[in-house]
């Protein structure tokens, strides 16, 4: 369980700019709260990660106060700042929307550089008091007991120490090549891992931030020799990738093909920002049927699946009226963008009010389908995406081929389908994706003593024998298996 940021916050990003890093936000309970959810969780063999915003902290927090205070004071370097050139702008890097990323302040006079909003001042990595408090930091939640930690912006932490202003503009590749991804950044990591090996059991996973399509290659950089830095490292090329069995083919198999020797993999296709998976791949046209497609590949993929809230049951963006609208981008970029609140709207349990998630009136509201998509009806439905996930889930703990196995893709170009391997030495499975609107049949299966172990529209076929040739129905998953008889 991935919790997104529940510390102390003003919550201008929220909670992604924090004002004290051991303190909870009242909104989210209290530090016993969270201890007795690390407690009942653990004792159900959940374990518990959290966010780790180390690039920038908010405004209010006390190191900032007392930085901006005085340029001579002992935390002043704790935060990036500058008096600016000739009366300008030190450079021209600009925030991830778009805005200068520098701001003057008042007190002294000089600029401090923000990658977010300017409620979120970066901090000063050069600086090894800050690398020594944020350590003690993590510390402290590891001998809480934490079991790992999402790293915000991970690529981000370091900027380069010149200010070079960064080219003005590029069309296909990141024009950010001074304020991101510097060497240093794959230092810090590797020290960062060094502290967690020493609990044992621990796991990171940092956040790649690069703009749209996606960039796996960078994205594994920071996983080092895949024992050294980063255990997983998010890339967001599926999310940005079209839907069809060819582009997801040459998605997937680039992004194995960079993984570090011994780096895990992770998917993920849906978040807090980047909206949700059903409505990527031109939803709504049979959205329920493709989002039984996308939990097939997310939990038969060679990797560590990520699914975000409520896309368990097939959850939507919402759209967001303007006077609702929370999230400062959509504020500020309305109508052009509309912000990430989408994503973010109340999970639907039932079909009461607010869908169950709270008697009060929620911050956000809730999705108008919540009275058909909700957890309730889902559980007792058969054929709903919510008992896909769980047979799949299931599946996933009962064959360990689809955790362990390797992988091979046995890709046919305009097949209209993707179709891959995972093998141990005891056991092989095939799992096949339709990604057309049509019938597709499948070739390349072993034709003896496979069984359907699963597939996605089981009120028209049982699971057992396979029979081949296998005929796929459109959007139809399908995972078989059979043991090994190849064996040495
Ligand atoms: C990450 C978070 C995002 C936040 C930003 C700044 O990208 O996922 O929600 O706004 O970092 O912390």
């Amino acid at each position: 369980m991935w919790l997104s940021p529940i510390y102390a916050s003003p919550l201008v990003d929220e909670g992604y700019d924090i004002s004290d890093y051991t303190a909870i936000h009242p909104r989210y309970g209290t530090m016993e709260d969270f201890n007795r959810l690390l407690e009942e969780a653990h004792s159900r063999n959940i374990r518990v990660m959290i966010d780790l915003v180390l690039n920038h902290t908010s405004v209010l927090h006390p190191w900032f106060t007392e930085a901006r205070s005085s340029t001579t004071h002992a935390r002043r370097d704790w935060y990036i700042w500058h008096p600016g050139r000739k009366g300008r702008k030190p450079n021209n890097w600009l925030t991830n929307f778009g805005r200068s990323a520098w701001k003057r302040d008042e007190a002294t006079g000089e600029y401090y550089y923000h990658s977010f909003f300017p409620e979120q001042p970066d901090l000063n990595w050069r600086n090894p008091e800050v690398k020594k408090a944020m350590f003690n930091m993590v510390k402290y939640w590891l001998a809480k007991g934490v079991d790992g930690f999402r790293l915000d912006v991970a690529n981000m932490l370091f900027k380069e120490e010149g200010l070079t202003n960064n080219p003005a503009w590029a069309l296909v590749s990141d024009r950010n090549v001074y304020n991101r991804n510097q060497p240093e950044v794959y230092e810090l990591l590797r020290a960062f891992r060094r502290l967690l090996d020493r609990y044992p059991g621990r796991v990171s996973i940092g956040e790649i931030y690069v703009p749209p399509p996606g960039n796996s290659r960078l994205a594994a950089s920071f996983m080092g020799n895949g024992q050294d830095m980063l255990h997983m490292a998010f890339d967001f090329t599926l999310i940005f990738t079209r839907w069809s069995a060819c582009a997801f083919y040459q998605a997937l198999s680039k992004y194995y093909r960079v993984l570090p020797g011994g780096g895990w993999p992770c998917f993920v296709f849906s978040n807090h920002d980047l909206g949700r998976a059903v409505n990527h791949y031109l939803f709504p046209i049979d959205k329920e049927k493709k989002a039984k497609l996308l939990a097939t590949l997310l939990l038969t993929l060679r990797g560590t699946p990520f699914i975000y809230y409520g896309d368990e049951i097939g959850m939507c963006n919402r759209h967001i009226p303007r006077s609702r609208i929370r999230d400062r981008y959509g504020r500020l970029l309305y109508p052009f963008y509309t912000g990430r609140d989408k994503a973010r709207t109340p999970m639907q349990w039932d079909n009461t009010s607010h869908a169950g998630f709270s008697p009060a009136s929620p911050w956000l509201p809730v999705h108008r389908n919540y009275r058909q998509c909700n957890v309730a009806s889902q559980q007792v439905q058969e054929g709903s995406v919510f008992t896909h996930y769980r047979k799949l889930l299931q599946l996933r703990r009962e064959l360990p081929v689809l955790q362990q196995g390797t992988i091979r893709f046995l890709y046919k170009r305009q097949a209209g389908y993707l179709l891959y391997e995972r093998t141990t030495d005891e056991k092989c499975c095939w799992i096949a994706l339709n990604f057309s609107p049509f019938v597709r049949k499948v070739t390349g299966l072993p034709e003896n003593e496979a069984m359907v172990v699963y597939h996605s529209s089981d009120n028209r076929r049982m699971c057992g024998r396979a029979t081949f040739p296998l005929r796929l129905f459109p959007y139809e998953a399908v995972v078989i298996g059979k043991e090994r008889t190849d064996r040495k």
